[in-house]
C-alpha cells in the first residue's frame, strides 16, 4: 500500500498520508509523491480544491527522523524542497483536515492552506528548537504574521504542544469541528470552492498570496540553516535518542 493516496473525484484532489505505523512520518518519497501530485494538476485545469488529511489517528509526526539522521550538513533534500514549493505555489486553493498530532511540517504547512479544519483533540507542535534544528518552510516569516511575535516565540523557542483552542485563538485554524462531521465539512467546503468561477477562484487565491517572493527568500534562508544545523553534535544526539527511545544526553545537547 503507498504512504500517499491521491484521488481525483468531482474536481478535487485528495492526498491522503497513510504511514499509519510511523504517525505518517513523512520521508523522501512521500513529499515527492505530494509534490508529484500537486505539480500534476497544472495538467488537469478542471481541479479546483486540494484536500490534505492523514490516515489513522493523526495527521502527520512530520519529517521521518531517520531521514534527518542520515542527512549531512549541505545534503541536497530536492524531494523536500520540491513539495514545499509545490505547496506554497499552489494555483488552487487548498483545504487541510486535521486530528491528532500535527508535528513540526504537520504544523508549518498549514501556513502555506486557505481553510483548516481540525478536530477538538488535535495536536500541534512544532519541535525544532529540541531537535537541534531551527524554523522551516518560512514559519519563522509566516508564524509571527499569523499569530504575532509573542506567540511564534513561545511555540518555536519552547517546541511544545498546543491544542486546537489555542490553534484557533492565535489564526492558525478556519474552524475546530467534532471529529465526526470533519470530513462532511471538508467535503462541504470542497464542493462550495468546486462552484465558483475559476478565474475569480484562483485569482483570489493569487492575490491573497501577494508576499510569495518573501515567503521564497525566508524558506531558502531557513533552509540553509536547517541544513547547518542537521550536522550539529545537538541534532545528532536528539535523532539518536529518539530513534534508540532514550533520553537526550544533556552534555551533548548545547
Ligand atoms: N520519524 C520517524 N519515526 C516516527 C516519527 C518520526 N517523526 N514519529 C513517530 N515515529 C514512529 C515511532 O518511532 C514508532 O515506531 P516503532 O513502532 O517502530 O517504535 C511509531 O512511529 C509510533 O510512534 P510512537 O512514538 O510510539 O507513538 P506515540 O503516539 O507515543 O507518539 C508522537 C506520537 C508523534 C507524539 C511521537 O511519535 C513523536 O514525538 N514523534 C516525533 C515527532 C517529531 O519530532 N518529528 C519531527 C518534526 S521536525
Amino acid at each position: 500500500m503507498s504512504h500517499i493516496i491521491t484521488e481525483v473525484n468531482n474536481h478535487c484532489l485528495s492526498i491522503v498520508i497513510n504511514r499509519v505505523e510511523k504517525k505518517n512520518a513523512l520521508t523522501r518519497e512521500m513529499y515527492q509523491a505530494m509534490a508529484d501530485a500537486i505539480f500534476d494538476i497544472k495538467e488537469d485545469k478542471t481541479i479546483k480544491a486540494i484536500i490534505i488529511k492523514g490516515a489513522g489517528d493523526c495527521f502527520t509526526a512530520g519529517n521521518d527522523i531517520s531521514d534527518f539522521a542520515e542527512q549531512q550538513e549541505n545534503a541536497h533534500v530536492p524531494e523536500t524542497a520540491s513539495f514545499m514549493r509545490a505547496l506554497a505555489e499552489c494555483k488552487v486553493p487548498v483545504i487541510a483536515q486535521v486530528h491528532g498530532v500535527a508535528v513540526g511540517i504537520g504544523t508549518t504547512l498549514l501556513l502555506h492552506c486557505d481553510f483548516v479544519y481540525a478536530t477538538p483533540d488535535s495536536r500541534f507542535v512544532l519541535p525544532f528548537i529540541n531537535l537541534g534544528l531551527v524554523p522551516e518552510y518560512a514559519s519563522s516569516y509566516l508564524l509571527p504574521k499569523v499569530a504575532g511575535h509573542i506567540k511564534a516565540a513561545e511555540w518555536l523557542m519552547l517546541g511544545e504542544p498546543f491544542s486546537a483552542e489555542e490553534a484557533y485563538q492565535f489564526g492558525l485554524l478556519t474552524k475546530i469541528v467534532d471529529a465526526n462531521s470533519i470530513s462532511q465539512v471538508v467535503k462541504d467546503t470542497a464542493q462550495k470552492l468546486v462552484e465558483k468561477p475559476t478565474f475569480s477562484l484562483m485569482q483570489t487565491k493569487s492575490l491573497l498570496k501577494g508576499d510569495g517572493e518573501r515567503i521564497t527568500l525566508q524558506m531558502n534562508e531557513e533552509f540553509d540553516i536547517f541544513l547547518e544545523a542537521l550536522g550539529t553534535t545537538a541534532a545528532q544526539e536528539a535523532f539518536d535518542a529518539f530513534l534508540k527511545k532514550r533520553p537526550i544526553n544533556p552534555e551533548k545537547f548545547r
